[in-house]
C-alpha cells in the first residue's frame, strides 16, 4: 500500500503515448485538474452547448445505472471526482474502484476521498490495458476522458468487457472526429502534436458491439462523445 492506494506497477509503467499522457504523471496537473484543467478542456472538447461537469457526472450514472450494493470501476479515475460520486451511489454495501497510471493523480485522489469522507471507496495503481482484476468482478465500468490516451485503446476495452459481468454496464467517454474537411485536417494535427487519438464517430460502437455489448448509446458534442451499452448475458 502507497499513500492510500495500492500499487501494483512499482517503477514500471505503461509507454508513453505523448506530451498529454506525461502531463498527467506531472505534480502541476493533479493539483489544478477537477478545478480548472478538466472543466477549461472539456469544454472546449465538448462545444460551447455540451454537458458540464455536473452533467457529466449524471450521465455517467445514468449510463451505468449505479444502484446500492454495486461494484463499479473507474478506468483512468485521475484525482478520482467520478469515482467518489460513484461511490455515494453505490453505498452503503457497494465499492468504488478507481485504477490510475499516475501516481501523483492517485496521491491527489486519496487525499479528497479521506478529505469528503468517502469511505466506499478504493485506488489501485495499474495499466488500464492490463486491468489486474478477476473477470466479471464489477457490475459497471466508466472510462472518462482517458480511452484516446492509451497506446492500445481496443485491448483496455477486451479487458473492461472481461472485468464486467454478465449484463454488466459500461460508460465512456472520448475522442470523435468531425465530418468537415478542415476540422478533420486540424484533429490530424493536433493528433499527432498530443499522442491523443481522435476516434472516427463509429469506432467505438463497433468496437463495443465486437465485444458483445448491446443497448448500445452515442451522445456526440464538439468533438467528443458519450457511448454507453451492457454486456449481454452470457
Ligand atoms: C484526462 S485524465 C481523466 C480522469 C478522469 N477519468 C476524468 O474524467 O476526469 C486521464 C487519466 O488517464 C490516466 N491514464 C493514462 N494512461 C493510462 C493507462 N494506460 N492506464 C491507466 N491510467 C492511464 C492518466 O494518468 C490520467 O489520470
Amino acid at each position: 500500500m502507497t499513500a492510500g492506494y495500492l500499487d501494483l506497477l512499482g517503477p514500471l509503467g505503461p509507454e508513453s503515448t505523448g506530451p498529454t499522457q506525461d502531463l498527467m504523471l506531472s505534480g502541476v496537473v493533479p493539483r489544478v485538474y477537477e478545478r480548472w484543467w478538466r472543466p477549461a478542456l472539456g469544454r472546449v472538447a465538448k462545444g460551447a452547448l455540451g454537458p458540464g461537469m455536473a452533467e457529466e457526472r449524471r450521465i455517467a450514472r445514468l449510463l451505468l445505472g449505479l444502484a446500492p450494493g454495486d461494484r463499479v470501476l473507474d478506468v483512468a479515475c485521475g484525482t478520482g471526482a467520478f469515482t467518489r460520486d460513484f461511490a455515494r451511489a453505490v453505498a452503503p454495501d457497494g465499492l468504488s474502484v478507481g485504477i490510475d497510471v499516475s501516481q501523483t493523480m492517485l496521491e491527489r485522489a486519496t487525499a479528497e476521498a479521506e478529505r469528503t469522507g468517502v469511505t466506499e471507496v478504493a485506488y489501485v495503481r495499474g495499466d488500464a490495458q492490463e486491468l489486474p482484476f478477476a473477470d466479471a468482478s464489477f457490475d459497471a465500468v466508466c472510462c472518462f476522458a482517458a480511452l484516446h490516451l492509451f497506446a492500445d485503446p481496443f485491448r483496455a476495452l477486451d479487458r473492461m468487457g472481461a472485468v464486467l459481468a454478465p449484463g454488466g454496464r459500461i460508460a465512456i467517454f472520448t475522442s470523435a472526429r468531425g465530418r468537415s474537411t478542415p476540422l478533420r485536417a486540424w484533429e490530424s494535427l493536433a493528433q499527432s502534436r498530443s499522442g491523443m487519438r481522435m476516434f472516427e464517430r463509429d469506432e467505438v460502437i463497433e468496437a463495443l458491439e465486437q465485444r458483445a455489448f448491446h443497448d448500445i448509446r452515442q451522445r456526440l458534442t464538439g468533438v467528443t462523445q458519450f457511448v454507453g451499452g451492457r454486456l449481454r448475458n452470457a
